[in-house]
């Protein structure tokens, strides 16, 4: 491809993070001066149509009507992306569901002029569907429905989506994505791809733009050193919450995940409270290390009550685990799970925020940043600072801040 333009086309059914990915792919290689533009059906359908097209019998693959105009929606984009190539663009990106095989034979005959990249995103996690779907459910196209019908309206549309979807197999260059786990299934790659190398690496790293990884306030069990428990914030902690509300004010915070337990959701609600729009999303895998026989103890009682349990949690404090409860290495596969369920339900925004707990932060942090593991059960997490994060494919920072 000697004259350097690229068609990507994105595959998937609705709520499996294929905007997101486009949006950031976009970002991506526009800062290596890489024109890319993205052309999303779903945002010219809501621009061009004049009847709702918000109700699910418009996917329905027999309302011929819906069909149409779905059909002329993704003409109109293939058309401008040609034209944006045949001009000054470098890369023109489709997104849609373009879940059928007719579909993708149709563009693969009218964007001949250069070669197809087809991104197909696949996840099949329930529990991170329902999530999506509730965030999705928020858009203004849902506005006049009550929740339980927006849900369920949502779900009528990838079921029609469902019953025209053929997974990719005929196209040329395809990539089938992991879209939660950021890992590639499969991959065909049978023409020269320009910027193919930078694409695939991007496809798989994960990226925060900016991450504030937070520790909860000052609780009562911290007053006395004891661990686990689901205790509150002191009158301390609570002006730590208030503190940090006040530094964040002038950020947008969209979404703050907790964990589920008190202390972080405390910390979170005067900082949403100070927001403009901001939700806050507690996650079960962000709950703090669980102690087992030792949940509310101190670490006194703990050394004087059970001194074998000190002893051998202190001689290799990663790969202790609580009896009746997790270790740091046990704990590893939920928190990069919760990590990963944050960022995919995060979209792509400028900042995201994480309250959450000691070993929690711990394992997020060496997430992000390679930490020997004997090390991590030692990472600093204080209450009056935060850690702010940058993990993308060219840039990785991560700062102790004092609020
Ligand atoms: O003290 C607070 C706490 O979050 C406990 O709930 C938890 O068991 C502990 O910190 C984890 O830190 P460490 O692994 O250093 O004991």
């Amino acid at each position: 491809m000697e004259d350097g333009k690229l068609y990507i086309v994105m595959v998937g059914l609705p709520a499996r993070g294929k905007s997101t990915i486009a949006a950031r792919l976009k970002e991506n290689l526009i800062k290596d001066g890489i024109r890319t533009r993205i052309f999303n059906n779903g945002d010219l359908r809501r621009k061009l149509a004049r009847k709702d097209t918000s109700s699910h019998g418009f996917y329905d693959p027999e309302n011929k009507e819906g069909v149409a105009l779905r059909e002329k929606i993704a003409l109109e984009n293939i058309r401008r992306a040609k034209n944006y190539l045949y001009n000054v663009g470098h890369v023109a990106i489709l997104d849609a569901t373009n879940v059928s095989s007719k579909r993708r034979e149709k563009m693969t005959s009218l964007l001949g002029d250069h070669p197809l990249f087809f991104i197909e995103c696949i996840n099949n996690d329930q529990e991170i569907l329902e999530a999506s779907i509730l965030r999705k459910i928020t858009l203004p196209e849902f506005k006049h429905l009550k929740k339980d019908a927006a849900i369920k309206s949502f779900k009528h549309r990838i079921k029609y989506y469902s019953s025209i979807y053929r997974s990719l197999e005929n196209e040329r260059n395809i990539v089938k994505l992991d879209s939660l786990n950021n890992s590639i299934i499969e991959e065909e790659i049978t023409e020269d791809i320009l910027y193919y190398d930078r694409i695939r690496d991007f496809l798989v790293t994960d990226t925060v733009k900016n991450l504030f990884l937070i520790r909860h306030g000052e609780t009562f069990f911290n007053l006395e050193n004891r661990i686990g428990g689901d205790s509150g914030l002191t009158e301390n902690g609570k002006a730590q919450a208030g503190a940090l509300a006040a530094y964040f004010r002038e950020k947008k915070i969209p979404v703050i995940f907790t964990s589920k337990k008190k202390r972080t959701i405390e910390t979170a609600e005067p900082i949403m409270r100070m927001q403009k729009d901001c939700v806050i999303i507690p996650l079960e895998e962000f709950n703090e290390i669980d102690s087992g026989v030792c949940e509310c103890m101190s670490y006194e009682e703990i050394r004087q009550r059970m001194p074998y349990v000190y002893l051998t949690r202190k001689e290799d404090k990663y790969n202790y685990i609580y009896l009746e409860g997790e270790g740091y290495v046990s704990m590893k596969e939920r928190v990069d799970n919760g990590v990963k369920k944050a960022l995919y339900l995060s979209s792509n925004p400028q900042n995201i925020m994480i309250i959450g707990h000691r070993a929690v932060n711990r394992m997020i942090l060496s997430h992000f940043l390679y930490r020997r593991k004997e090390d991590v059960p030692y990472i600093y997490i204080p209450q009056d600072k935060f850690y702010h994060v940058v993990a993308t494919q060219s840039k990785k920072l991560f700062q102790l801040k004092k609020y």
